[in-house]
């Protein structure tokens, strides 16, 4: 039997906070005591539980080498625990002091082109530097020395951001590293050679100590050697974080521990970091003035849930109003926070924090939007919100426990990822996000909830795998698509998939070799556009749509043609396949069609696969289940500009409101409902 209590537990963030987490990054460091007690107080009033402390301290905690000052830091610990406020403690690495780098001007930064950067921003480090890992592995010892058992500490918060503006280092310390990963590797400099196909434009060669990281060079320099580049510039930073980290299960063993991520970061391989991760936290910036922001930051949230295998995870920030990066910041408009903070919260979040808890009066960010914004609280639009936020979120805890389900998984291989994006390819315009998102927005609108899965995963339970531009095929991903397609199940793909192993070295035998038996096809040539072409495609019913980007030509090798071409020499050929294989369905796109026609091909794919909408709703309106053993919990989020009306087909509570609903729920602008009924 299920001990649904132990269960419920393990969906906690922590046990010590059984509730939605809310706050946001403080930095109190940047403000006179005196403002410390009105802060409080106001993070009180504002249902404040929890607060992101001391990321960018460590000049204030270690002002000159080996010299800590923690009065500071347990004063203002002292005090939120007794204002019942929780401590997710950054270990405040992430961006080191200015001695660090006259002590050791070895420890900046190096771009490809061998500018050394200098400090008085931030993130200003190498990561491979000694001097700066042994630094910091000193402060977090210190750190998680003296915090271990203080009461307050409810989660770490190791760096942060990793790799936001330095994902790597091209100095001659990250060369050293390189070259031992590198060995690590491959053994042998035979097997590099091998690997690297050095035979190409005399690259052979001789010994380790010839090998260099991707610096700036006359022309293409070799793909492997850039593909390697990235997998160690994400392990080097993940080394970081690992070292970090292990101090602190050593000595707190029972305390979580996170890093923020930042939705589909490309240079980090998030399947492995999470892995490494108690809790997976994400920071979210969507562009208010971006109509269709909020889609692309639902496929964020959907990754940071799969991520976690499905786990609850912390939205570590967003803004209250407005950010002060972009090259024009408008304001979330009333409502918009509320809104997409219940985004999250849909899609698996079981907290909601912002940067920052007061915005700054001086600084880069003095433009960035707070909780506490410039104006103070009297009277404050932002500050309402922020309150009212605060008051409701309470109402939702029967739902910490309740997961999202999911019938349709897309496959990302940050590898191939980073792969297809390589310079030397037949089309610069092939960009792995954007093919995503080509797939996701369709299912988005119908309200259709899509998992992430990597390479290696366990396809089980799933109706449908899409698989868009899996152009490295590693990881048995061939025979485990073949499988799960013999098995029932229905897989997506599109052109240029399957084209590369994991040394980027083209699979022979025409495309795509390893995916050919269970799509039943081969492809011949492919053919990428110019910016502005296109073609056309004719669906069996005789409707024609407009294709950009690429044309695969396609020869059948048991598949049946659901489009044709119209247009070119390939006219007539098969543009979209079906293939009937064991008992399952494969589906190849040998192009990018408009979006009408991918959400008729999707349609049907869901159709044929039994995998139905969450819910019917008038466009623009989102809707997410969450449930637990025995609850369902319908999150309906109206992203449009006027009132809906939504149709239920049962009874249900509204969480936020109280009020329970039989037919209809009818929902303002930007308004939320979150209604439970039995399963
Ligand atoms: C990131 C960082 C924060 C802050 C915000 C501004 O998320 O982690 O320190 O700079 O961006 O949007």
């Amino acid at each position: 039997m299920i001990d649904t209590r132990t269960t419920e537990m393990q969906e906690l963030i922590s046990p010590k906070l059984p509730h939605i987490f809310y706050g946001g990054d403080y930095n109190p460091e940047q403000w006179p005591k005196a403002t410390w007690q009105e802060d409080v107080r106001l993070m009180q009033e504002a249902g404040v539980n929890v607060v992101s402390l001391g990321i960018f301290a460590w000049a204030w905690l270690e002002p000159r080498p080996g010299e800590y000052h923690f009065e500071w830091l347990d004063e203002i610990m002292d005090l939120l625990h007794a204002h019942g406020i929780m401590v997710d403690l950054a270990t405040a690495t992430a961006s080191p002091p200015p001695w660090l780098a006259k002590l050791h001007p070895e420890s900046l930064p190096v771009t490809a082109d061998g500018v050394r950067l200098s400090p008085g921003s931030r993130q200003q480090y190498c990561p491979s530097n000694h001097a700066y890992r042994e630094a910091a592995q000193a402060l977090v010892k210190q750190l998680a020395e003296r915090y271990r058992d203080h009461p307050a500490l409810i989660l770490w918060h190791i760096g942060n951001e990793y790799g936001c503006h330095i994902p790597d280092c091209y100095c001659d310390q990250s060369a050293a590293a390189f070259r031992e990963w590198l060995q690590q590797r491959y053994g042998t400099i035979e097997a590099l050679n091998d690997a690297w196909g050095t035979a190409f434009w005399s690259q052979r060669y001789g010994t380790w100590d010839e090998i260099n990281p991707p610096r700036a060079a006359p022309t293409f320099i070799n793909p492997t050697q850039q593909l390697d580049w990235r997998r160690f510039s994400s392990d080097a930073l993940l080394e970081c974080y690992e070292q970090e980290r292990s101090i602190l299960k050593e000595i707190t063993p029972d305390v979580p521990v996170t890093t923020n991520f930042m939705g589909f970061f490309k240079p980090l391989d998030y399947w492995k970091w999470a892995r490494r991760e108690d809790v997976v936290s994400n920071d979210s910036y969507p562009d208010p003035s971006d109509p269709h922001s909020h889609v692309a930051q639902a496929m964020s949230y959907d990754l940071m849930r799969s991520l976690g295998g499905g786990k609850p995870w912390l939205l570590m920030e967003q803004v209250t109003s407005q950010v002060q990066w972009r090259p024009h910041n408008p304001l979330k408009r009333p409502g918009q926070m509320r809104l997409l903070s219940y985004q999250a919260l849909a899609r698996g979040a079981n907290g909601i924090m912002f940067f920052q808890w007061r915005a700054s009066q001086a600084g880069a960010e003095k433009f960035h939007g707070g909780m506490v914004p410039h104006v103070g609280t009297a009277n404050s639009r932002v500050w309402d919100e922020v309150r009212k936020l605060g008051a409701e979120l309470p109402r939702l805890d029967p739902l910490l426990a309740a997961r999202v389900p999911a019938d349709i998984a897309i496959l990302l291989d940050w590898e191939s990822w980073w792969a297809v994006e390589q310079d030397a390819k037949p089309s610069q315009d092939v960009r792995v996000l954007s093919q995503i998102l080509s797939y996701y927005a369709p299912l988005f609108m119908r309200n259709i909830t899509v998992d992430f899965v990597p390479p290696n995963a366990d396809l089980h339970g799933y109706k449908v795998v899409l698989a868009p531009n899996l152009y490295m095929v590693r990881d048995d991903i061939a025979q485990t698509l073949e499988q799960f397609v013999s098995n029932g199940g229905t897989l997506v793909m599109s052109f240029f998939s399957g084209i590369v192993d994991e040394r980027d070295h083209i699979l022979l035998g025409g495309y795509p070799a390893p995916f050919r038996r269970v799509l039943g096809l081969r492809v011949e040539e492919f053919d990428p556009y110019v910016p502005g072409q296109t073609n056309h495609i004719r669906m069996s019913d005789g409707s024609t749509y407009t294709c950009d980007l690429w044309s695969d030509v396609i020869d059948l090798e048991g598949a049946e043609a659901l489009a044709y071409w119209t247009d070119d020499f390939y006219a007539g050929r098969p543009a979209i396949t079906r293939h009937a294989f064991g008992q399952g369905i494969s589906y190849y796109l040998g192009t990018r069609p408009e979006q009408v026609c991918m959400e008729q091909i999707l349609e049907q794919v869901c159709n044929e696969a039994d995998v139905r909408p969450v819910l019917a709703v008038p466009p623009g309106v989102e809707v997410v289940r969450r449930e637990n053993a025995d609850r369902s919990f319908l999150f309906v989020l109206n992203h449009t500009t006027s009132a809906v009306e939504i149709g239920l087909n049962q009874t249900a509570h509204n969480l936020l409101t109280g009020e329970e609903h039989s037919e209809r729920v009818t929902l303002q602008s930007r308004a939320v409902a979150v209604l439970e009924s039995g399963r």
